[in-house]
């Protein structure tokens, strides 16, 4: 069938449509319905449906014979070590996991954190906590302890589960002082800790409150995957708002496995047994729908690789696992095309490895530019496929149907909507323009299975963000048009979220922290353009009356409070002490009229600018640290 005859088929019926795509799954007990649209505008998919993730992405392979297959392939070209664990141990590990968690009291509905490096227990970690129906949520390693401290809160978990270290290039990160930073610093205290000790650096344990992970689990009876409600929560991801307090995006477990397993067929074009591998972390949505769950759940290997793009050891690592892993289908985020393609442009690295396995090159996370589109597609010689989600969505919104039928790639455009979500460019008042036109992207209600139902103990905040400014849509926060041809073209953020190294960031947040700088008096963060990164923060910081201490010293201060409080993920490197920021003469600061002087676009001057004298001061600043860059 034709992609567009599909997405018809959808539109005509949504409802037949996702129980026929639910047929896939080992349900416990089958949904009766879809669609559950009893509380409009909250949406729910499968709510009378019982059945487990665990089951469907580990055990159920097992039963099928298959249990001698690889499930994960681990990859850590920073350490050395490979290992492969079929689907047979890793059923083993998460049902043991799972058991030694269970009879610590860890029970159906309970958060679990995890901090954890990009080794394969991670993923045994996430899995043990679907299996007993807990609630897992996974920080980013290189978030600060502030942050973690942020996400215990909200989340308030009974266990951590942590890595002892992660390992950047030329350091090692030590994660368990950060851990106990954390706990100190966060109302809430879990439990108990689990600690996956590794041999670069072990980690101290409190006496009482933490476990090392493999005593922990001695003798421990293996956990029998429990079967939980289409709509309970598979796990909690927080993400980048406007503000410093994260988003808690939920994970209804049913549309979950039902959506992601569609997408390893129709967007990733790979068949079960077939190595898949999507290079990001497990701490963000790409590592938890296409490092964990979606290749599990469809029957694919998984590659869990710990390293970079560049410098681990050069920029033939890519290349090098591809062909060592005979991997069929390779999704990452731009940026690490960017710095493969500035170390090595002619693809010197490219020669000793033989990649003729690969189908596809899927980039996502941010804006994917030309120039890396191209220069991926001509050394690798297959298609590369840009496409466009969130974390709030979990899979795809718009992309290539690869795996239905491929449609003519358009540069700089991730194609099409798929099934499930009825993308329109909106005005400002909510209307749908005209093909071409520039607007807000919004998606028409409900947002298919498997996207987020709620915010984590924050419905009103979840109604606000999403659903308020066009009622009956769900706002993306992206702007862009469509054109003739129903292709999307994303164009900017129209809220403070940045887009670092395919990082999300909010820039309220940060200026959130450099507002609490004793000094400072007011700030303002944007977002640059950076030829490797995408975007980098910018800030810009007003000290207070009777401050006399050098500029630089507040700037360093600033950087490194930055550092201290998000993490180095934030790569807030970039900082400057002004008089005054440019204002509306209502008192809005001018960030957008900023970032273009930063960037050396045209803009035309606000008409509602208080005074333009300002903006001298700000060229002036921006130029004392080489901007705007001459590539623009
Ligand atoms: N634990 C601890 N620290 C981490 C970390 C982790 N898991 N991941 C990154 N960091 C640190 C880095 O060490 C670096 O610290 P530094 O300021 O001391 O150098 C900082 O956070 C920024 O890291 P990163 O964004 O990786 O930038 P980089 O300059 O080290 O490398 C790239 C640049 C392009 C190679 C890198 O960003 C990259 O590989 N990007 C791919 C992005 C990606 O997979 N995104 C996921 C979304 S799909
Ligand atoms: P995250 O939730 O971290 O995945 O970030 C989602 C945001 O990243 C989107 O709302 C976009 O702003 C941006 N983004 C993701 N994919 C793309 C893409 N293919 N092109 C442009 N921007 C993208």
């Amino acid at each position: 069938m034709a992609y567009s005859e599909i997405y018809r088929a959808w539109q005509d019926d949504p409802e037949a449509f996702w129980m026929e795509q639910a047929k896939a799954i080992d349900w416990d007990r089958a949904p009766t319905f879809a669609l559950d649209d009893s509380r409009a505008p909250f949406y729910g998919w499968y709510p009378d449906a019982m059945v487990n993730t665990c089951f469907n992405a580990v055990d159920r392979h097992v039963r099928d014979g298959q249990g001698d297959r690889a499930a994960i392939i681990y990859d850590s070209p920073i350490t050395g070590a490979k290992s492969r664990t079929t689907f047979a141990e890793l059923k083993e590990q998460t049902a043991r996991l799972a058991g030694a968690l269970a009879a610590k009291g860890v029970g159906k509905g309970d958060r679990v954190i995890i901090y954890m490096p990009m080794v394969p227990e991670a993923l045994v970690a996430m899995l043990a906590c679907t299996r007993i129906g807990a609630v897992h949520s996974v920080v980013f390693g290189g978030f600060a302890a502030h942050e973690l401290a942020t996400r215990i809160d909200d989340a308030a978990p009974k266990a951590v589960i942590a890595g002892s270290c992660g390992i950047e290039p030329g350091r090692v990160v030590a994660y368990k002082p950060l851990l106990d930073n954390a706990i100190a610093a966060a109302k809430h205290k879990p439990a108990f800790c689990v600690i996956f000790q590794r041999e670069q650096l072990r980690a101290e344990l409190v006496e009482g409150r933490d476990h090392e992970w493999h005593a922990f689990q001695e003798g421990a009876e293996p956990a029998d995957c429990l079967p939980v409600e289409g709509m309970h929560p598979a796990y909690v991801l927080y993400t980048s708002g406007t503000t410093g307090q994260p988003k808690g995006v939920v994970r209804p477990t049913a549309g979950h496995l039902v959506a992601l397993n569609w997408t390893m067929k129709a967007v990733y074009n790979v068949a079960p047994g077939e190595v898949f591998w999507a290079a990001s972390d497990v701490g963000w949505v790409v590592g938890h729908s296409y490092i964990c769950y979606a290749p599990l759940i469809h029957g694919n290997t998984t590659v869990v690789f710990e390293g970079k793009p560049v410098g681990t050891p050069d920029a033939g690592t890519f290349w090098r696992v591809i062909a060592e892993h005979d991997v069929k289908s390779f999704f990452t985020a731009p940026t690490a095309f960017r710095a493969i393609k500035r170390e090595d442009p002619k693809a010197e690295c490219l020669k000793a490895h033989d990649i003729s396995c690969l189908r596809a090159l899927y980039l996502a996370g941010e804006r994917a530019d030309p120039d890396t589109i191209e220069w991926a597609q001509r050394v690798m010689n297959v298609p590369v496929y840009d496409h466009w989600w969130q974390t709030e969505t979990g899979w795809p919104i718009v992309a290539n149907p690869a795996g239905i039928e491929p449609l003519p790639v358009r540069i700089g455009s991730p194609t099409v909507a798929m099934p499930g979500y009825d993308v329109q460019v909106l005005s400002p008042e909510g209307t749908p323009v005209a093909p071409g036109t520039l607007g807000a992207i919004a998606i028409r209600l409900p947002l298919p299975p498997g996207t987020l139902p709620t915010l984590w103990n924050a419905e009103e905040r979840f109604r606000k963000a999403y659903l308020t400014t066009f009622p009956g849509y769900y706002e993306t926060g992206d702007a862009g048009y469509i054109d003739e041809d129903g292709y999307l073209w994303i164009m900017a953020r129209t809220d403070d979220v940045i887009n670092v190294a395919g990082h999300r960031l909010s820039t309220g947040a940060m200026e959130e922290i450099l507002a609490s700088h004793p000094d400072v008096a007011e700030c303002a963060v944007i977002g640059v353009a950076d030829q490797l990164k995408g975007q980098l923060p910018m800030g810009f910081v007003c000290l207070s009356k009777g401050v006399n201490k050098p500029k630089e010293t507040v700037e360093a201060e600033c950087i490194q409070l930055v550092r201290d409080q998000i993490g180095p993920v934030a790569a807030f490197r970039l900082c400057r002490v002004v008089d005054r920021l440019p204002k509306t003469r209502s008192g809005k600061i001018l960030r957008r009229t900023m970032a273009s002087i930063a960037d050396g676009q045209e803009f035309k001057l606000p008409a509602t600018i208080d005074d333009p004298a300002i903006l001298d001061e700000i060229r002036e600043a921006l130029s004392g640290i080489g901007y705007p860059k001459a590539e623009g």
